[in-house]
Formats: C-alpha cells, structure tokens, sequence
C-alpha cells in the first residue's frame, strides 16, 4: 500500500508542487534510496543504516516527484524510483532529542542537484524542529563536504566546533567533522526551487 504523502512543509513552483511527494520514508524505499546514497556519497550509508534508523523511530522523511512523460528529461531515465514510480529527488534522516535534533544525513539525488532541492529538505527540516519546539538542530560534516557546508551556511547553520579524525576515510586515515547547529530563530531565504526542471542540466 502506498505511504499517504503529507502536506508540503514548503512552497515550491505552482507546476512542480502539484507533481511532489512528501512522506515518511519507509522499510519499501530503502532500495531506492541506497542506490541514491551509492552514488551521491563517497562514504555511503548501507540499507542497514536506513533500517536501524526505522527501527529507533528517526524522522525520515522523503521528497519525490511524479514523473509527466512529457516534461522529464530523457537523462532521468536512470534516476531511482520510488515503489510508486516517483522520481526520487531527496531524504532526510534526523534524530530526535529532548530539547534538540540532530541531523544525520540529507542527500538530493545526483540528477536533481543544484536545482535547490537541497534547501527546500533543510526548509523542512527547520518547520520540523520548530514544530518540535527545539532550541537548536546539530549536525556534522566532513571538511571535505564543501557542497554541503556551503549549503548549511547558506542556511544559517554556523560552524561551532571540529571533531578531529571522526570520520573513517581511506584504510590510514581519518577525516575531522565540522560540528554546525541551527538556532531555530534563523532560516533559509525563501527557496528558489527551478519551476522547470526540464531546463536543468
Ligand atoms: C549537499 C547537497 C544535499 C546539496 O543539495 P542541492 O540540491 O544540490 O543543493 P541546492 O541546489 O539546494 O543548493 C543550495 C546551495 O548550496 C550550495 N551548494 C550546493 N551544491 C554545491 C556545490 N556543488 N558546490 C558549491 N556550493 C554548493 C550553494 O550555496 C547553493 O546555493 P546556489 O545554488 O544559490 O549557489 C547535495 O550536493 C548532496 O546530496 N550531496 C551528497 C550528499 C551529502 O554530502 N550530504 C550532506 C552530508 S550528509
């Protein structure tokens, strides 16, 4: 059966929001996602890490968009699909706390990049912290992650502290993390979601 999508936790562009999909991510996408990962990560999550964050109860919630054979670009041909046959556009997992969450990974499929999907996931993070009355969402990233400490920033997450050697890199080496948090007064500037994607590269 299919998951019921929720109300849209931000705008978008009137032809596409008609198209989305928001809904909690669930056991049957875990395929589809993990082809994401794979491919969008050098250091991806396994299905197992999905399913654990199921089992614990994490937030996880997932954007897709309905095809419209007329509209996509050939190129999405390879994109993953949700069970319903969306085109998967992006997921978030985040961890809720007592007084804070914490954001464990947020990933835009590699198709659909720079096409702001990845504020629009950050957008819905924050309604949801703030919906959780937190003071403050956390994150880490690795230093390497330039896209994506420029995407946080862009957000208004600032850089509070380092983790030295938190990551595993190569079989020798290790990698820092960047810790950041969001106070949930500040947010992003309104999002700039493309109202065609047809037209992106
Ligand atoms: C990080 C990520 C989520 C960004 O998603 P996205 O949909 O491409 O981002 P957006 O189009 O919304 O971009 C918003 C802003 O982020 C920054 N940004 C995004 N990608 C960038 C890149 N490749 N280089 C530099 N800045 C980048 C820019 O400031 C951008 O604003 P602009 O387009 O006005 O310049 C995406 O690159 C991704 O999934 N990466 C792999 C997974 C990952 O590293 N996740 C984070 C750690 S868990």
């Amino acid at each position: 059966m299919d998951t019921p999508a929720e109300p849209l936790p931000c705008p978008a562009p009137a032809p596409l929001a008609a198209r989305l999909c928001w809904r909690a991510l669930t056991a049957a996408d875990v395929p589809a996602v993990v082809e994401v990962e794979k491919t969008a990560h050098a250091h991806p999550w396994r299905a197992r890490h999905f399913e654990d964050s199921l089992a614990a109860g994490y937030w996880m919630r997932l954007l897709a968009l309905r095809p419209d054979a007329g509209a996509d670009p050939p190129h999405w041909v390879h994109s993953p699909t949700t069970p319903e046959g969306h085109w998967l556009l992006g997921y978030l997992v985040a961890m809720p706390g007592v007084d804070e969450g914490h954001l464990l990974d947020v990933t835009v499929a590699p198709t659909h990049q720079r096409q702001g999907w990845g504020r629009w996931l950050l957008h819905a993070l924050a309604h949801w912290g703030r919906a959780q009355r937190y003071a403050h969402l956390w994150l880490e990233v690795r230093r390497s992650n330039a896209p994506a400490r420029a995407l946080y920033q862009r957000c208004g997450w600032v850089e509070v502290g380092v983790r030295k050697n938190y990551y595993p890199d190569t079989a020798q080496r290790r990698e820092d993390a960047i810790v950041m948090r969001l106070d949930m007064g500040e947010h992003c500037a309104p999002t700039t979601v493309r109202s065609n994607p047809t037209a992106c590269p």
